[in-house]
């Protein structure tokens, strides 16, 4: 890490969305949408993200989504979002979202979510990031075990590049 990049706590960059889900983001069934509900888990993870760099950051991978339990339409969804741990110029940022029931005053936990984002300058070059802090128990498992998922993804990414790079040139974005 360069000496002028400081280091900074978890807590700094941690964020919240709430919403309330409306029958314009239900299936047929009238459950939230997966692709909405990885929406509202993309933006909040950018906010933690884009905090804890102090500078703009783009989403380079989402992985390990789960669905746990449907939300449904009138539910109010709470989405939290923590740096877990920063690399060179990539976090790596966990996202929790659950359920709050107003009546029982109970959350229900119904998605968590691991994505990779990466922080860039105005005109799009990746840039280095500040170091996390990691401060309570939980922050430091999240911490050991984001280093153990980038050297997974690594891997994966590695796989996934080869083939690309041996696409004729229409077949590239
Ligand atoms: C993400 C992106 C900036 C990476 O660019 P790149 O030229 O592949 O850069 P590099 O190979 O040098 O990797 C830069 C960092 O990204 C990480 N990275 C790149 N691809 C990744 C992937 N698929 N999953 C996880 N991390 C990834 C690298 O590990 C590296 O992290 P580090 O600096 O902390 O070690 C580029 O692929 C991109 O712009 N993708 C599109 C992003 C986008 O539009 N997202 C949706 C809208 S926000």
């Amino acid at each position: 890490m360069s000496e002028h990049l400081r280091a900074y706590p978890v807590s700094a960059s941690q964020s919240e969305r709430s919403e309330i889900i409306f029958p314009a983001d239900a299936n047929p069934i009238g459950n939230l949408f997966g692709g909405r509900l990885m929406q509202f888990i993309d933006l909040v993870g950018a906010m933690a993200a884009s905090r804890h760099a102090h500078t703009f950051t783009v989403t380079a991978a989402m992985d390990h989504l789960d669905f746990f339990a449907p939300i449904h339409v009138g539910n109010l969804l709470i989405l939290k979002a923590s740096v877990n741990r920063a690399f060179h110029t990539s976090m790596e940022v966990g996202v929790k979202a659950m359920v709050e029931d107003v009546r029982e005053q109970r959350l229900r936990h119904v998605s968590t979510a691991y994505l990779t984002y990466v922080a860039v300058d105005p005109n799009g070059n990746c840039v280095e990031v500040p170091q996390v802090i990691p401060e309570t128990e939980h922050q430091i498992r999240r911490y050991e075990s984001a280093g153990r998922r980038r050297e997974i993804r690594s891997a994966e990414t590695q796989h996934k590049k080869d083939p690309r790079a041996t696409l004729s040139p229409e077949w590239h974005p």
